[in-house]
């Protein structure tokens, strides 16, 4: 139960059911592998849409582990709020030109990806399926597409640089104690394994709470009640994957916070050494350290972006965190034209919050994002699929956008830029200049 390092982490995961790895070196050819794959047509028959993956996942795990992937803060409010905001977004197709599905691969920060989405940065996926990061990692590795590791997470970096060498981002949160002395050294060991993309995280400089979670039993450190137990004892899947990997939370954390320290021990250490908010003077130090590209991620505000963009930062990543901060936060699809407008030739411009399918992530693309992310979508996953779900999602993810391309005559995601759109939402800031 206290097992900080996933065991077994190699024999699980590596089944013959994932889809060959997309050649993505500069081919126009479709990249049409997933549909034509048997397991694929089997899957999608049972999960047709990430909405099915949500509704079977609470079916599969015990239920604090779904309550802490889906909830939002408050009463979900602005998840509810995320969600609408796509909804709204209506396109206006062309046709005549355009009859099959277009490719889909994309550069983002000078390398090629199969495809213009990737998988956000969370702090327990495994407490929704035990090694589920490691379980994405894999999947976005063989799919080519982004996997972002949160420093929070259930996986060392190191760890992840082995199964996704190729697509391994890296998300950091603020360690203030000692002049920044862990944050530095997690740079040392990211540029060490290879990660491609770091994204320091700047939406979170309160902790607040969320309701759901809460009442399940979560929060702070990891302490089951009979409750929980109970619920655990009812996914015996969950269980025996639990006994398999371990309880494997804040791993990469775990070196620092001791000799072989417990899960709650790494929790309390955390709590004490991370928090608050980057401020731009310590930013502009990170942008120092790191040598690779540097992502700011939460960014709702184009002055912020402009901001970060005068600090030398490549990556502006708009999000409001999934809406696990507070309601009242703007979706950040709202704010997306306003920040691509601002930044977007100088920066490229990333988007999470609300993305639920590939339609979606056409959605982001026609608005001004390079690539889109998502969180809650990938933990439905892993509930609903075990090891299985990233690799589903993204195939799923993949054939939706193609086929919403296609659809509205994109011949490429950049293409989406062109379309004809409708944006009720669309954020109108007050700018001071
Ligand atoms: C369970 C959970 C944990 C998260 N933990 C982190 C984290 O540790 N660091 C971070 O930057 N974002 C974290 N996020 C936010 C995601 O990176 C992303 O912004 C969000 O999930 C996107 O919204 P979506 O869930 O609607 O796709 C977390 C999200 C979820 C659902």
């Amino acid at each position: 139960m206290h097992g900080m390092t996933p065991k077994n982490v190699k024999k699980r995961g590596s089944k013959k059911t994932t889809a060959p790895a997309a050649e993505v070196s500069g081919s126009t050819a479709p990249l049409n592998i997933y549909a034509q794959h048997a397991d694929y047509k089997k899957r999608h028959m049972a999960f047709p849409s990430s909405a099915y993956l949500r509704s079977a996942a609470p079916k599969k795990v015990p239920l604090f582990a779904y309550e802490y992937g889906d909830t939002g803060a408050g009463a979900d409010v602005g998840i509810a709020h995320n969600w609408s905001a796509f909804d709204n977004i209506k396109i206006v197709p062309r046709y005549g030109a355009l009859s099959v599905p277009p490719p889909v691969e994309v550069e983002l920060f000078g390398k090629r990806y199969s495809a213009p989405l990737g998988i956000a940065p969370m702090g327990g996926p495994s407490l929704v399926w035990p090694a589920a990061d490691l379980a994405m990692a894999r999947a976005a590795q063989a799919a080519r597409v982004p996997y972002t590791l949160g420093v929070a997470g259930g996986a060392t970096i190191e760890q992840v640089a082995e199964v996704a060498p190729d697509v391994f981002w890296l998300q950091l949160y603020r360690f203030w104690k000692n002049e920044h002395a862990i944050g530095f050294d997690l740079i040392r060991r990211a540029q060490a394994a290879g990660v491609h993309v770091l994204a320091l995280t700047v939406d979170v400089p309160m902790r607040t709470t969320r309701t759901r979670e809460s009442y399940a039993g979560l929060g702070g450190e990891f302490k089951p009640t009979p409750r929980m137990i109970y619920e655990m004892l009812k996914r015996p899947k969950w269980l025996m994957a639990l006994l398999t990997d371990g309880y494997p939370r804040f791993a990469t954390i775990g070196p620092y916070a001791g000799q072989s320290p417990t899960t709650n021990e790494t929790i309390r250490f955390a709590r004490q050494n991370m928090g608050g908010i980057f401020t731009w003077d310590e930013i502009a130090r990170y942008r120092d350290k790191w040598k690779g590209p540097l992502a700011l991620k939460g960014i709702l505000h184009p002055e912020d972006a402009e901001k970060a963009v005068s600090l030398g930062i490549e990556g502006i990543w708009v999000s409001n965190h999934g809406g696990r901060q507070i309601e009242a936060l703007a979706p950040s699809i709202d704010c997306l034209p306003a920040i691509a407008a601002a930044v977007g030739k100088k920066a490229t411009i990333l988007l999470d919050s609300g993305v639920r399918s590939g339609q979606d992530v056409m959605r982001a693309l026609a608005l001004g994002a390079q690539a889109a992310f998502a969180g809650k979508a990938f933990l439905w996953s892993v509930g609903a699929m075990g090891d299985d779900g990233p690799v589903h999602l993204i195939d799923l993810m993949i054939e939706e956008l193609r086929a919403s391309l296609g659809q509205i005559g994109a011949a490429s995601p950049a293409a989406a830029r062109d379309a004809e759109i409708r944006h009720p939402g669309a954020w109108a800031f007050r700018r001071k200049k």
